[in-house]
């Protein structure tokens, strides 16, 4: 059944964008290359959809499960001026059925952590993705919620959601991936890039 996962509203843009001043250089320090067909997996509104766009030249397929978001997410990629190759409003745990495609890499930023079937939904994003294909984690680090403070105020997940990049890496690695590389993503973030065994 279609269900949002908890906790993974999409943060206001005001904070949003103070954290991640920078979202493209994100992307890159995250491996994403122009050539690349990438899924934006739970892409909210947009903020990491619109640079990933241009970056990869219109080569992104953009799911979420939220109609508000993909409609804002639109209006973003619109706005500055890119293309993405296909909107799919639908839950995560269903890409499979959604793409007509395999896909070179799947990034799922500040979502993972509330997923309750974590190692079912790495098994569906390793359904989609081509031989030798990427998946890229973005998540908040483990730390007291009360220390991650942007704009004056404590930002992100409960305390008690986050996760250490080890504790990600071995519920993903048995669903067929391999980590290649946790990088960190200051102040609050880390990433972790997985291959497909
Ligand atoms: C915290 S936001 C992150 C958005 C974006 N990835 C970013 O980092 O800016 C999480 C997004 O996941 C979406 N979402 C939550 N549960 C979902 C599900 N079961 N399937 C697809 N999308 C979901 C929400 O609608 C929201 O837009």
């Amino acid at each position: 059944m279609a269900e949002a996962f908890p906790a993974t509203s999409m943060p206001d843009r005001d904070w949003w964008a103070a954290l991640w001043p920078d979202p493209r250089a994100v992307l890159e320090a995250l491996g994403i290359l122009p050539g690349m067909t990438v899924l934006d997996l739970c892409c909210g509104d947009g903020y990491f959809t619109a640079p990933l766009a241009e970056l990869v030249a219109g080569k992104v397929y953009a799911l979420d499960l939220d109609e508000a978001m993909i409609e804002m997410a639109k209006a973003e990629v619109a706005r500055q001026g890119a293309s993405v190759r296909k909107w799919i409003r639908a839950d995560a745990r269903d890409i499979a059925a959604h793409l007509t495609e395999k896909v070179d890499y799947v990034l799922m930023a500040n979502t993972f952590h509330g997923v309750p079937d974590q190692p079912g939904l790495a098994g569906a994003v390793h359904s989609v993705l081509v031989p030798g294909g990427l998946f890229a984690i973005i998540n908040w680090e483990a730390r007291p919620r009360e220390e991650t403070t942007v704009l004056g105020r404590p930002r992100g997940p409960k305390t008690e959601m986050r996760m250490a990049p080890a504790e990600v890496t071995a519920i993903v690695e048995t669903r067929g991936f391999k980590s290649q590389a946790v990088i960190e993503l200051p102040p609050y973030h880390y990433g972790i890039v997985f291959q497909t065994l």
